[in-house]
């Protein structure tokens, strides 16, 4: 499984990129299953704070990382937004392609792409998402320096990963689930008990809230803020790029 310390950039992407082909047919059900389908109300709320960008005539939105693009489809649903899903997992991709299909959201294009090195043009997005991409990344920095690139002056990025539970009793509770009961169903389900591990390692790696605000701050955003979820087990930073 990915391990960020010994292992080269490439070599990690490469283990990323293979974990999730492996567990792609399963990745939606065992998503909804283990957060009790709070995964959904969180990806909602992404696109409740994007509200005014997405509403724009001719908006264009980037959703990296976009996985089986539920957030991408949640971005598009009810606005005239235009969407574009980028990932570099084809198996992903394929299954975001044929929801947005089923759902009547056809137009929006899945493009495959590194995060680390995404294929836009500088200035491309009135809006850049992520949503529990950032921690896979063999670069949190590399990965917020593309994010602030490709957006417009002006745009707005929204940040959606796992985080660190406020309250101590509820974090050392939520550890627990998270370490030693989600392993193991995540495992069953999947046939990939290492990638159910590596999800709370990769979460016990990342910064905290406070950090990566300060890293988007050190990244160039503006106008940073963030709001815990549940307790703090993920939290959505917004910002902007200003100039
Ligand atoms: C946990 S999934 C999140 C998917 C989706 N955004 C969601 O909310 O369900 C993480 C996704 O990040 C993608 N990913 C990881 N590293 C990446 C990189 N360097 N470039 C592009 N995609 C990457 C994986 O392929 C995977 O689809």
């Amino acid at each position: 499984m990915p391990d960020k310390k010994n292992v080269t950039e490439s070599e990690h992407a490469r283990r990323v990129r293979e974990m999730f082909a492996g567990i792609a047919n399963r990745y939606d059900l065992l998503n909804h299953l283990l957060s009790g389908n709070t995964d959904k109300r969180w990806r909602r709320l992404v696109a409740k704070r994007l509200h005014e960008t997405l509403s724009e005539e001719g908006a264009r939105i980037l959703d990296v990382a976009c996985g089986t693009g539920d957030l991408s489809l949640a971005l598009a649903k009810g606005t005239g937004a235009r969407v574009v899903g980028t990932d570099f997992c084809r198996p992903m991709l394929q299954i975001a392609a044929s929801k947005a299909q089923t759902n009547d959201f056809s137009e929006i294009p899945f493009v495959e792409g590194d995060a680390l090195s995404l294929p836009f043009a500088d200035g491309s997005f009135d809006a850049v998402t992520i949503a529990f991409g950032l921690r896979n990344l063999a670069s949190v920095e590399g990965g917020l320096k593309e994010l602030w690139r490709v957006l417009k002056p002006g745009g707005r990025v929204a940040i959606l990963e796992f985080s660190t539970p406020i309250v101590p009793g509820f974090r050392a509770l939520f550890r627990f689930y998270f370490t030693r009961v989600l392993p193991r169903i995540g495992g069953m389900i999947s046939g990939s008990r290492g990638a159910y591990e590596y999800l709370p390692d990769s979460v016990s790696r990342f910064p905290d809230q406070k950090r990566l605000a300060q890293m988007m701050s050190e990244a160039g955003f503006e106008e940073i803020e963030y709001q815990n979820l549940t307790g703090g087990v993920a939290a959505l930073h917004l910002g902007t790029r200003t100039r």
